[in-house]
């Protein structure tokens, strides 16, 4: 499973892809927003750090201000991949920017059927949201998993990458359902590699080490 943060701090994004591990980065224009810089400076100082895909979200709803946004990101690096919404306009976009070899991420994704569609348009990927459907009380999980078999189903192409991730039983059960990437924020990334018997272990081997050899 590849691994994304989900971010638009640069010290985060220096330190995950410090570790080795970074496949890419998702932001929105809530996570940009937050950093309080230049919109399209932000994605080009992060595609400095990360060679691998950087989703940029367009914020146009309508076909051609998206088609406009789009073309405009697209120049920024060759590695932005254009974040699209899983709505009509977007579909239609979707279909017009793949026809033009133009990578997509088709965003707020919340049922089966969307994906099924933005595949068909020539996604390159798509992102069901599962924190954001766990927080209405819908099952989260499930939208991956019914994703991942309508995708095996039809051997569409396109990458699942699930987002909307808070914890590491999300990413845990994302990489058992078979998502192609997850989009964690940086806090989760961490956590990966946490566990109290690791950090008690460890404590007792310097100890001994100490005692035996000063
Ligand atoms: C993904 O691309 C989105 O930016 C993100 O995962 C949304 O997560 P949230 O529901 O925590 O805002």
């Amino acid at each position: 499973m590849e691994l994304y943060i989900d971010t638009a701090n640069l010290d985060e994004i220096k330190q995950a892809h410090d570790l080795g591990v970074l496949d890419g980065v998702t932001t929105n224009p809530t996570l940009i927003a937050k950093e309080g810089v230049d919109y399209g400076k932000r994605l080009a100082d992060i595609c400095k750090i990360v060679s691998g895909p950087v989703s940029a979200e367009v914020i146009s709803t309508k076909f051609d201000g998206m088609m406009a946004e789009g073309e405009s990101h697209a120049k920024i690096a060759p590695n932005i991949v254009v974040k699209l919404p899983c709505t009509v306009d977007g579909l239609k976009a979707c279909r017009a920017m793949a026809d033009r070899g133009v990578r997509t991420n088709l965003t707020l994704c919340f049922q089966p059927l969307q994906a099924l569609m933005v595949a068909k348009a020539g996604a390159f990927l798509v992102s069901p949201f599962i924190g954001r459907l766990d927080d209405i009380s819908q099952d989260g999980m499930q939208l991956i998993r019914d994703i991942r078999t309508i995708f095996d189903n039809y051997g569409l192409k396109t990458k699942i990458l699930a987002a909307s991730i808070r914890h590491t039983t999300h990413l845990l059960q994302c990489a058992l359902a078979g998502a192609d990437v997850a989009t964690c924020p940086f806090s989760v990334i961490k956590q990966c590699m946490s566990h109290p018997l690791t950090d008690a272990g460890l404590e007792k081997f310097l100890a001994d080490y100490k005692k035996a050899f000063g």
